[in-house]
């Protein structure tokens, strides 16, 4: 890739964005954030030759492609703006505050030589990588349900203002549980769910079924004491498969299993080592490596598009549309 610059150099772009992207071998040369101080901070840190506090004031020759890490108000802003100046664009998650802003934005961009690409590392994440590896063996048979768990401590007041509590909780969690789930289990389409309550942060599960017999769990919360991370998969065998905190994968065999007598107990398939971790592991990294790949050209059909996340936008506008939620408040 020729160079790419980054916008939003808070603790997302800063501490996880910037790194796995020059791990990845994106040529990142320039920085930009309204908090110039920090910027210019975070470009001596990396050597990245230029930090600016706008983007008026960038030549924007000989850049090809721009990753956001903005806040949610401000991501679909920017990625029209990078549209409009044909740069290849990586928007973390969320790409747009609610299904209405999602839909004008995928039209914009339907003029795109590179589609954007939408920063949904769960994909990418090893532990996810191995799970699907062992589907694919066909040792477990398909995945009939799936069910995934992604709670956290905040949001436990809107990120924006005008945005409801349950929008804010998309943005963070919702947007990556759902999709995560649908991803795993494509065509579940009849949406239900509820908002539990509880006493601090919001407690959500969505499900959907295909009416042919599969379906999805997403659970997702603000209620948490700590990051929590879980996928479970039943498979047409009885088999199950759980992800625990995207560093073990077990087997928990069912019952037609030819070894359940001596061992009816879980069998851990993969565990992730104590040296090989970080940005890699949860994602991150290979995520924005197939970006520069498909930046050069090469189809990547496993990074999310704004299409791609229609689906999770549409899950989640139908669940808060039966509960008598809004996006805004
Ligand atoms: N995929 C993930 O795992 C993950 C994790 C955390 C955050 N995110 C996403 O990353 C994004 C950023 O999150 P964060 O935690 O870094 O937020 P943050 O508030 O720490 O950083 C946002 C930065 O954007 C800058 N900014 C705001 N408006 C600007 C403007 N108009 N022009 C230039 N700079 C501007 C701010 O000065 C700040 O430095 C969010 O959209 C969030 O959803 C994704």
């Amino acid at each position: 890739m020729h160079k790419a610059l980054l916008i939003g150099c808070g603790d997302h772009g800063a501490n996880t964005l910037l790194p796995a992207a020059l791990a990845a071998g994106i040529r990142v040369t320039a920085l930009v954030d309204a908090d110039i101080e920090a910027a210019a901070l975070v470009a001596d840190k990396y050597a990245i030759p230029r930090a600016f506090p706008d983007v008026a004031k960038l030549d924007l020759t000989g850049y090809e492609a721009v990753l956001l890490a903005l806040p949610v108000g401000e991501q679909a802003r920017f990625a029209r703006w990078a549209l409009e100046n044909k740069l290849a664009t990586f928007i973390e998650k969320p790409p747009a505050p609610d299904l209405a802003g999602l839909r004008e934005l995928i039209d914009l961009a339907a003029a795109a030589s590179v589609p954007p690409a939408v920063g949904m590392n769960f994909r990418w994440a090893q532990g996810v990588l191995e799970l699907e590896a062992a589907i694919a063996s066909g040792e477990y048979g398909q995945i009939t349900y799936t069910r995934v768990e992604h709670f956290a401590r905040k949001p436990i007041a809107p990120f924006t203002p005008g945005d409801t509590l349950e929008a804010s909780l998309f943005h963070a969690h919702g947007i990556h549980a759902i999709d995560l789930a649908r991803f795993l289990t494509p065509g579940t389409d009849r949406i239900s769910g509820q908002m539990i309550e509880v006493e601090r942060g919001l407690h959500c599960v969505l499900t959907g079924e295909d009416g042919a017999g599969r379906r999805l769990e997403a659970h997702f919360g603000s209620n948490a004491a700590s990051f929590q991370h879980q996928v479970r998969v039943v498979t047409t065998t009885g088999d199950m498969l759980v992800l625990d905190d995207l560093t073990e994968l077990r087997h928990r065999p069912g019952g037609a299993d030819q070894h359940v007598k001596q061992y009816p107990g879980d069998r851990v398939l993969w565990r992730r080592g104590s040296i090989k971790g970080g940005h890699g592991a949860a994602g991150y990294e290979p995520e924005l490596a197939a970006f520069n790949a498909l930046v050069e050209g090469h189809d990547q059909p496993r990074l999310a598009t704004l299409e791609s996340l229609l689906p999770a936008y549409e899950a989640y506008d139908t669940l808060l549309t039966l509960r008598g939620l809004t996006w805004t408040a």
